[in-house]
């Protein structure tokens, strides 16, 4: 399957609508805005809050948005009080889930090998995960941000084969940042291009360089419609992972724009 559109841009918009009301102008800021866009080599997967899914998925699908959920769990069904399976996300119009942000990953102490463990039921179920994976800022000042990245992908697609791996977006998404985090701070040129290569050596290593060449590397943390250049055209990586900026969907699309105009 893979993902056949140059650039991919996610926009996580974590609890940033936290009601109805909230929902609905977001929506309708977007329409509006969307009209003057129009993206052939990009795809935009927008991850709402996962109860506003299905509305968001009636009004704004189309050729080049998609839509995605912030988390998912490893089973379709059961006696799991309060978690989403693959298919309720499918079937609500979700093809894409974010899996392993730092968020959960510190918040709700997600680890490796739950990250694994919904990785296999994603690719089971026909949906593609956004994996994220950085340092966090202790481990970049102790020097220890190649080991982390190396590890967490060993852990994180542990289980996942030749066949599938293409489905799989890596996203790198030093901890240190995410606009929430430390305003005003991201990675320079060098350390994204950096992570990037031993992301990509790491993919060629295990699954064979052609797939490493096709497999989307995308970068989060602190994008905007200004940094994007820096961050994701001089880096020549495959897109972005948006939070706060995608509150604001004419910036979000400014931000999809700036890629399809550059490759
Ligand atoms: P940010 O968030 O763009 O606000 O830094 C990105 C993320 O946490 O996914």
């Amino acid at each position: 399957m893979g993902i056949n559109k140059k650039n991919v841009v996610i926009a996580n918009l974590k609890m940033y609508l936290p009601s109805r009301n909230d929902a609905d102008r977001w929506l309708e800021n977007f329409i509006r805005a969307k009209k003057n866009f129009n993206l052939e080599q990009t795809i935009l997967v927008i991850c709402p809050p996962v109860i506003f899914l299905n509305e968001f998925a009636k009004k704004i699908a189309s050729s080049w948005i998609d839509l995605g959920t912030q988390n998912c769990f490893w089973e379709n069904e059961g006696s799991y009080t309060g978690e989403i399976g693959a298919r309720m996300i499918s079937s609500s119009g979700g093809k894409f889930v974010i899996l392993g942000h730092s968020e959960r990953r510190i918040e709700l102490k997600e680890n490796n090998q739950m990250v694994a463990k919904k990785i296999a039921h994603l690719l089971k179920n026909g949906l593609h995960p956004i994996v994220c994976i950085g340092e966090t800022n202790m481990e970049k000042e102790q020097d220890k941000t190649m080991d982390v990245i190396l590890y967490q992908l060993e852990e994180c697609l542990k289980e996942v084969s030749r066949g599938k791996i293409e489905d799989v977006i890596i996203c790198y998404e030093p901890v240190w940042a995410i606009s929430s985090n430390q305003p005003n701070r991201s990675p320079s040129v060098n350390e994204i291009m950096g992570a990037k290569l031993l992301i990509k050596k790491f993919l060629a290593d295990k699954y064979g360089l052609r797939s490493a060449e096709r497999i989307k590397i995308i970068y989060g943390g602190s994008v905007d419609d200004k940094n994007i250049e820096k961050v994701c055209l001089e880096t020549k990586i495959s897109g972005a992972l948006v939070g706060k900026a995608s509150t604001i969907p004419h910036t979000l699309l400014r931000i999809c724009q700036t890629l399809e105009d550059n490759k």
